[in-house]
């Protein structure tokens, strides 16, 4: 623990340091101060042992709340293919042995090799927990894989999937474009109506 912040009014304290999410939630949560667990707890990063994204972001809540009062938010996410039977899904960061994105998305590809069927979706559960109360709510992006990865952007499966509606893939978007379709978004914007609802 590394010391308390003054509490102000309209703060929440996020169960991650991923600069990328942190930033795609300030743009989501604009009314809310919105602070890294970093400045609370060093080297934040509970064992997501979950059975579900659900879980898995209870579980991060669940360790920030154990430092800290102010409302917390944590999240995870992941991909499914349908055709898979949903996997990666929650193993979606250590689906191959070296557990590199680029792995990750070969190993996915030779999965998919011979399948018809590549429909697929992104999940997002984010979870809220201020005082006494949890609220969870999970947002989902559409679309498919594809055989050959496309795009330098973003990251994780990014490459290869295409939402519907759209002939280019998460990786060939600008962030801002992807982040308005995102399953985080999704998931977020739930959130935000919670949070205007409580007016925290
Ligand atoms: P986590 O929510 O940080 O645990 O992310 C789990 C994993 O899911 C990431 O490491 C990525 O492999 C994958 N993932 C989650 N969201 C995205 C996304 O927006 N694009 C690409 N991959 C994602």
């Amino acid at each position: 623990m590394i010391g308390k912040i003054p509490l102000k009014n309209r703060m929440i304290v996020v169960a991650t340091n991923n600069e990328h999410k942190l930033r795609e939630i300030r743009e989501i949560l604009e009314r809310f101060e919105i602070l890294p667990a970093k400045e609370f707890v060093e080297d934040f990063n509970p064992e997501e042992i979950g059975n579900s994204f659900c879980e898995n972001a209870l579980i991060k809540a669940k360790e920030l709340k154990k430092y800290i009062e102010y409302p917390i938010l944590a999240d995870d996410s992941g991909l499914e293919v349908f055709s898979l039977g949903g996997e990666p899904g929650i193993y979606s960061s250590r689906y191959s042995i070296e557990g590199t994105d680029q792995a990750n998305v070969e190993k996915l590809l030779n999965r998919l090799k011979g399948k018809k069927d590549k429909s697929a979706r992104f999940v997002c559960c984010m979870t809220l927990i201020v005082g006494e109360r949890v609220i969870k709510r999970e947002g989902y992006v559409y679309g498919r894989i594809i055989d050959q990865p496309r795009g330098e952007n973003g990251f994780g499966y990014d490459p290869v999937f295409i939402p519907d509606g759209f002939k280019v893939t998460f990786a060939e978007m600008i962030p801002l474009e992807k982040n308005k379709l995102s399953h985080r978004r999704k998931a977020l914007e739930k959130i935000r109506i919670e949070l205007e609802a409580l007016d925290v």
